[in-house]
């Protein structure tokens, strides 16, 4: 495994290609699915300083913090409650431009301008979110969308 990560001053979709094989070859031959999640919140957040990046993992009817990067934050969320518990219940990517506008939104933090949730399988299982959020508004996109997906697929 790389000791280090080679980051990208390019643009968006250039950061995210040249982080994705980085991410690949540091999860590749570790099973630990905690010890994957806590390097991919991390290498994530070292390319983009993403305010806060992490993952909520699913026990029962909620979800609970997992490895994150970033300020403390809510340590439960109910299915169907905010960004992510949305996210789990509709199982699908949900981009927020502006937190404030999204009803039900959960702030952990209030310098948290926007956000972007994607669920997380393993084994045709949803078994939690990754979430990012920014400090500025409209901060996330089709393009984030689709990388990060591609990140999580490695999890598969
Ligand atoms: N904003 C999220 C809660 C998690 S924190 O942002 C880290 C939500 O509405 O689900």
């Amino acid at each position: 495994m790389a000791e280090e990560l080679v980051l990208s001053t390019g643009s968006k979709k250039e950061k995210y290609l040249e982080l994705i094989p980085q991410i690949k070859a540091i999860i590749e031959g570790e099973k630990n699915l905690i010890a994957n999640l806590a390097n991919i919140a991390a290498a994530l957040k070292q390319q983009f300083d993403f305010f806060w990046v992490g993952f909520y993992l699913v026990d029962q009817t909620e979800l609970v913090l997992g490895p994150f990067q970033g300020p403390i934050a809510c340590t439960r969320i109910k299915k169907g409650k905010g960004v992510c518990g949305s996210s789990w219940e509709k199982e699908e990517i949900i981009i927020v431009p502006d937190v404030d506008a999204f009803p039900g939104h959960i702030a952990c933090s209030s310098l948290s301008k926007s956000e972007i949730v994607l669920p997380l399988y393993q084994s045709n299982a949803l078994i939690g979110v990754l979430d990012v959020d920014s400090d500025q508004y409209n901060s996330f996109d089709e393009t984030d969308a689709l990388y990060l997906s591609e990140i999580l697929s490695l999890l598969h």
